[in-house]
């Protein structure tokens, strides 16, 4: 075993026991064990379509939050015991947690905290020997690559055409600084050996290629299709763009990635992933793409030109399973809870960073664009201005810039992650014509169905909503009705002597 950094700049601070906490599931089959003891996976063994048929399953089991994650084992047009996984962490807080060696039972705004401390304590990979590696169990090379074996799928009836790729792991090196790149972007199948790749404008992925074309480069790629959780969520991202989500899967699960080295292209790949294509991308190599049915609920944009892949090798283990993450509305959005915590934690770190105080929550709501669409902030409110201050900076903070259209900030006595305490807190604490600010020109994406024709697309822009309580007559601000904390802690005592059924509420505003 080697030791390596691909992200030379991202050097880690030793981590803590305390900070990894337990470590995480080995490979996506443990993790997958693991959820299947506490009654989160499904297994569909009835044989099922490839043609929108599993996407429809998943869309309407999935209507409910906590849904289990649907493993399709009879696939037709897909040899047997080629595998598929569908919405592998879907709605649920408890399969997060397992991904990243958390127990289950927290609440989203403990979890948020956990990952939030490990992002801080980043772990790099290291290289291990191909021979052996779960990866590398079966190859196709030369002609004999076929990607169609396994089992893409048309999610949506106006998909333009399979997607093998949507919870995934792209991984691209960087041309200059020499780090490795992990992205999640989707990717539609264009023949036995051509994939295509979309990338919005902005991701990483898309800078290395424009970068490698203005050389008239190739760029390499490896596209990992069947991926454990603790690397699609940082895959997911937006991390900062000269460290290698690598170092942040390895702080999540405690230990560092294994990577083996690649034997059609000079980059590497996890040796415990189940199933990898080595490709390249050849100077102004594209095709016409989707459309897809997107994170948004829409289809994003009109078919258009996507970065083109030739694959050049492809490795797979034993009875493979493709993983697959369904955009749609919530709760049967794949990326909506990943979001709500993982890029509430990265928000919360980067304020964190620049240093603004006081910040006591942040909370990417699910519901609002799969976790894009709403980012909300609560603080305890310190000087003048704080509360603008925090509005505007989690705006544009790179964990939290991409697409985010509303921006709420409110006071430390409201949980973000309750939205009903959030809308109570924008109707009495929010005077629009004072409190709502405008952020023009602002970071977005071909898929926003609000810009229209599609061409003006992709800026965008961003409401900040101040909710807090009017910093300049705070002592006057009228009193909220809050219980006294003795009170609370008595009635709680006494819950169920009372009859009262569960666990009492944990209230954030109390009197003391
Ligand atoms: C399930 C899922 C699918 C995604 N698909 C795409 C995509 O097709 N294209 C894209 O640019 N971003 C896509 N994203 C968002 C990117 O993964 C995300 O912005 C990430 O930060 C990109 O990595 P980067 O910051 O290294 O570019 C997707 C995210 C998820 C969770």
């Amino acid at each position: 075993m080697d030791d390596m950094s691909v992200a030379p700049t991202s050097a880690a601070r030793p981590p803590t026991a305390a900070s990894r906490g337990a470590t995480g599931p080995r490979d996506l089959r443990d993790w997958m064990t693991r959820i299947e003891a506490i009654g989160q996976l499904k297994r569909i063994t009835a044989q099922v379509t490839r043609d929108e048929e599993m996407g429809a399953i998943t869309y309407m089991a999935h209507q409910t939050i906590d849904a289990p994650a649907l493993l399709f084992e009879n696939i037709k047009g897909s040899p047997r015991g080629f595998r598929a996984l569908w919405n592998p962490l879907g709605s649920s807080v408890d399969r997060f947690a397992l991904a990243i060696g958390e127990p289950t039972g927290l609440g989203a705004m403990e979890l948020i905290e956990r990952c939030k401390t490990k992002f801080q304590y980043p772990i790099p990979p290291v290289i291990v020997e191909g021979e052996g590696a779960a990866v590398n169990e079966n190859h196709l090379r030369d002609d004999k690559v076929d990607i169609r074996v396994f089992p893409a799928a048309r999610h949506w009836p106006r998909d333009g055409g399979e997607y093998i790729g949507t919870c995934d792991a792209i991984i691209t090196r960087d041309p200059d600084g020499g780090w490795l790149n992990v992205g999640t972007y989707r990717q539609m199948v264009q023949g036995k050996s051509e994939v295509g790749l979309y990338l919005s404008p902005g991701k990483d992925a898309r800078l290395h290629i424009e970068r490698y074309w203005s050389r008239d480069e190739p760029c390499e790629v490896v596209c990992c299709w069947g991926i454990d959780p603790a690397l699609f969520i940082a895959a997911s991202q937006t991390f900062p763009k000269t460290t290698s989500e690598f170092d942040f899967v390895g702080g999540m699960l405690g230990r560092p990635v294994e990577l083996v080295k690649g034997e059609a292209t000079s980059l590497l790949y996890p040796a415990n992933a189940e199933i990898v294509v080595e490709g390249v991308i050849a100077p102004d190599s594209q095709k016409l793409e989707g459309p897809f049915g997107e994170f948004t609920g829409y289809y994003g944009r009109p078919e258009d030109l996507a970065f083109l892949v030739q694959v050049k090798a492809v490795h797979h283990r034993d009875n493979p399973i493709l993983t697959h993450a369904l955009m749609a509305d919530y709760p049967a959005n794949e990326c909506a809870l990943l979001y709500a915590v993982a890029r509430s934690a990265r928000v919360w770190n980067d304020l964190d960073r620049v240093g603004v105080p006081g910040i006591k929550g942040v909370y990417a709501h699910p519901a609002a664009a799969g976790g894009f669409g709403m980012t909300i902030v609560a603080l305890e409110q310190r000087y003048a201005g704080h509360a603008p201050q925090a509005l505007a900076l989690a705006a544009q903070t790179p964990g939290g810039a991409y697409y985010s259209k509303w921006i709420v900030a409110v006071d430390e006595d409201v949980d973000p992650s309750n939205i009903n305490q959030v809308l109570w807190a924008m109707a009495t604490r929010c005077n629009p014509v004072e409190d709502i600010d405008i952020l023009r020109q602002t970071w977005s994406t071909w898929l926003d169905p609000t810009q229209n024709p599609p061409e003006e697309r992709p800026y965008g822009s961003k409401a900040l909503i101040n909710a807090c309580m009017e910093h300049r007559h705070i002592k006057q601000f009228s009193k909220r009705t809050k219980l006294r904390r003795s009170m609370y802690e008595s009635v709680a005592a006494r819950w169920s002597e009372l009859g009262l059924e569960g666990a009492p509420p944990r209230l954030w505003a109390l009197e003391d």
